[in-house]
């Protein structure tokens, strides 16, 4: 059974401030991933439309994702960092699996019920097909794993559904070209030409809560600025919404499980683990039965660490957007011909004229 090649691919969308849940949930992943694999990290400014149609400052967001990519240690050289409106594959293989996908599949989607809200008439038909074109941009590199927070894990179970329904309907196509790679369906091998994504969601802090409410995800659209740190708050920012997280008045607990029923003390335990490189157990053996009064100062002292380098960077990159916007230019070129080959083995595939 052939295997197909390892390939992450990744996508943050330019919209908001780039926050905690960001860094550690998403592009401190990124950066650990680029170790042993080949990798591309996309910023999804197409997705951007989908909640709202004009943004007054879409080129500087764009910019600023891709600032944090690189602060945070992304190589664009060894690795492809673009934005995706420079790379039309993605649009045209979604408007393929826009007639992969059913109806049905898309209605299941929860994040559209959120996002969408009670005004459904109202939500724009983007925001709906939000997920085929997410399948898309992962499947045209046909790349096999995707870094993402755990709200995502069901779009990349619909990247698979749709995957395996192309992969089923065009099955005898997919021989014929000698483009399959044999994977295994039940007991059946099958010729694919799409791989099963695999989502990688582990990590101390796959998802960074509200400094505020341990029960709610850290949010750029959160009305309260001391719920969350943003990547270009300051230092003395970071000590006070610290300071000032909501806690519970008991000892750290010496195990894990001692993290039960305290989502704020859990979330803080999570992010120390996610800052320092250690797991929660690992946080804990140290820290067990100290009050918040030690383990808060630790904490600040951690987050500047680690932070102050990123901010610094992100904010000397910014003030030349020539050399983002080069290195966005360059990615997506090198991008555009990885897609595009894809692009002309699935029009063979489908029987378009070439
Ligand atoms: N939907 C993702 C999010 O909101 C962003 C995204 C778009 C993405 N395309 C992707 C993530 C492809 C991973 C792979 O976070």
């Amino acid at each position: 059974m052939t295997e197909f090649k390892p390939l992450v691919f990744s996508g943050v969308q330019p919209t908001g401030n780039l926050h905690l849940g960001n860094y550690l949930g998403a592009i401190r992943k990124f950066v650990a991933l680029q170790e042993n694999n080949d990798c591309i990290y996309c910023v999804v400014d197409m997705h951007a439309l989908t909640a709202q149609l004009v943004h007054e400052d879409m080129a500087t967001q764009i910019r600023s994702i891709t600032a944090a990519f690189l602060a945070a240690g992304i190589d664009p050289e060894k690795h492809i960092v673009f934005n995706q409106s420079q790379v039309p594959q993605h649009a045209e293989l979604a408007w393929i699996f826009n007639c992969v996908a059913r109806i049905g599949w898309m209605n299941r989607m929860t994040q559209f019920k959120d996002k969408a809200g009670k005004d459904r008439e109202q939500a724009s038909l983007g925001l709906y097909a939000y997920p085929s074109l997410m399948a898309a941009d992962i499947l045209v590199y046909r790349a096999t794993h995707v870094p993402v927070g755990d709200d995502q894990k069901q779009h990349l179970e619909l990247a698979r559904d749709i995957a395996m329904k192309f992969n089923m309907d065009f099955h005898d196509k997919i021989v014929p070209t000698g483009l399959g790679i044999d994977i295994k369906v039940g007991e059946e091998p099958v010729h694919a030409y799409f791989p099963m994504v695999e989502p990688l969601i582990d990590g101390p802090a796959p998802r960074v809560m509200s400094l505020k409410d341990g029960t709610k995800k850290m949010s750029k659209s959160d009305p309260s600025d001391l719920s969350r740190i943003n990547l270009m708050d300051d230092q003395d920012a970071i000590a006070k919404k610290i300071r000032k997280a909501k806690t519970d008045p008991d000892a750290l607990p010496s195990e894990v499980d001692g993290l039960k029923g305290r989502p704020e003390a859990d979330n803080l335990v999570g992010i120390f683990a996610a800052l320092a490189d250690k797991s929660k157990a690992e946080v804990l053996s140290e820290f067990g039965g100290q009050q918040f009064s030690v383990f808060k100062p630790a904490l600040i002292d951690l987050a500047i660490e680690v932070l102050a380098p990123i901010t610094t960077e992100m904010r000397r990159l910014m003030e030349d957007p020539g050399h983002i916007d080069a290195v966005l230019r360059d990615g997506s070129a090198r991008a555009r011909v990885r897609a595009e080959k894809t692009m002309n083995e699935v029009r063979d595939i489908i029987g378009f004229v070439r």
